[in-house]
């Protein structure tokens, strides 16, 4: 008999595989399939999902809308104000590419929280670069600063936070990153890893993997050893700026989970246990609901209650799995905050004192 008797925390609407950017750290946009916009979930298939959710959940939960690009789906206003009536709180990722006209819609809706994708901000061309689009970094600078200015107009409580990924080539950017959003009075930035591109696939063609055989790629990993030691000392920084009261989201025990991690990424792979079987709940563009968005669909949103997708063999043998999963994915922010309860707090106090030294050095 199912033991487990948790509820998600964090739920995710991947409204659309599409999107307009090529970024050379996604696989979204090269393997969306043509016709996947005919079977996406429509605004109704949503809507009962959302009410599902609710009939289950209660009032006062929240959920994002992410993909894909979501603003690429013009019903996201629609579902927002639904969702709304239903108590339901929602926040949206964008890459803030095609909301230009969007900017007043976006301020009046019932999304509560807006996550904008910027990574960098002095070398315009290094966010560009990474997005596979020029022009890019100039449509987010321009999607900020209106959004704040019509924000003070309107007198609205719609939050601005910057999501940043961090690699080599931005890793100088990183500090004045959180310099703008303090200067600029936006609510907060949050720092990723940098994940497998190949994570990031379009649902439609992905057929899950044994994550428990999965090896990071010898490429990434390199990448990782060469931006080491800056990335330490820049994490540092981080940390004591969070101390001062800039708005680093990250918990200080991430910021020092990734430290460790750039040290050494096997000390933490062979330290921490996912937890998202226990916590999350990401339904796709086509309805199907995964805990861990690498991992086989676990049910179907339009045919099965999520409280009973919740419970199903599926998801008992996915989170068996999830405990056992090696993939260093456990650093992303969506996965890494549930669990550093079950990181041992002696073993990470000895690679902190290790990395001290070495960088005393
Ligand atoms: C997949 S995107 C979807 C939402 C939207 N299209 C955007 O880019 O903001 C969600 C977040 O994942 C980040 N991301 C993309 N590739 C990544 C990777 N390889 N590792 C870590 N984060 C990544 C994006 O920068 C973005 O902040
Ligand atoms: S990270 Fe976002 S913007 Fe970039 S290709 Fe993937 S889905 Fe599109
Ligand atoms: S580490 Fe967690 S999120 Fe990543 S593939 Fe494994 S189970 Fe999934």
């Amino acid at each position: 008999m199912n033991q487990f008797n948790g509820k998600p925390q964090q739920i995710t609407f991947d409204i659309t595989d599409r999107c307009q950017m090529q970024c050379v750290t996604c696989s979204k946009w090269k393997t969306a399939a043509s016709d996947v916009i005919n079977r996406e979930m429509t605004a109704e298939e949503w809507k009962e999902a959302l009410t599902k959710l609710r009939n289950w959940l209660g009032e006062g939960f929240w959920f994002c809308f992410s993909g894909g690009e979501p603003f690429l789906r013009p019903d996201i206003f629609e579902l927002a104000e639904y969702a709304h009536s239903l108590g339901i709180k929602i926040a949206s990722m964008t890459n803030a590419f095609g909301i230009q006209n969007l900017y007043e819609k976006i301020a009046d809706s019932k999304i509560e929280s807006l996550n904008i994708s910027l990574n960098a901000i002095n070398n315009p061309l290094i966010h560009d670069e990474s997005r596979g689009r020029t022009g890019s970094y100039d449509k987010v600078i321009d999607a900020i600063r209106e959004l704040q200015k019509i924000k003070k107009e309107k007198n609205s409580s719609l939050g601005i936070n910057i999501a940043t990924i961090m690699f080599p080539e931005n890793i100088e950017e990183i500090i004045p990153l959180v310099e703008f959003v303090t200067r600029n009075k936006i609510n907060g930035i949050m720092f990723q890893l940098l994940d497998d591109k190949e994570s990031f696939h379009g649902y439609n063609v992905q057929k899950g993997c044994q994550t428990s055989l999965y090896k990071m790629p010898q490429e990434l990993r390199v990448k990782y050893k060469n931006m080491a030691k800056r990335a330490i000392e820049v994490i540092d920084r981080l940390i004591e700026m969070k101390r001062a009261g800039h708005s680093i989201y990250n918990s200080y025990e991430q910021l020092e989970a990734m430290k460790i991690f750039f040290n050494n990424p096997d000390d933490i792979l062979n330290n921490i246990i996912c937890d998202v079987g226990s916590t999350n709940f990401a339904i796709d563009p086509y309805g199907d609901v995964r805990l861990c968005f690498n991992m086989e669909p676990v049910g179907n949103i339009k045919e099965t209650l999520p409280e009973e997708i919740w419970l199903n063999e599926k998801s008992e043998n996915c989170r068996k799995m999830t405990k056992k999963c090696k993939m260093y994915c456990r650093m992303l922010n969506c996965n890494f905050k549930h669990n550093f309860a079950n990181f041992n707090k002696s073993f990470m106090r000895k690679c902190i004192n290790k990395i001290t030294r070495i960088l005393k050095r």
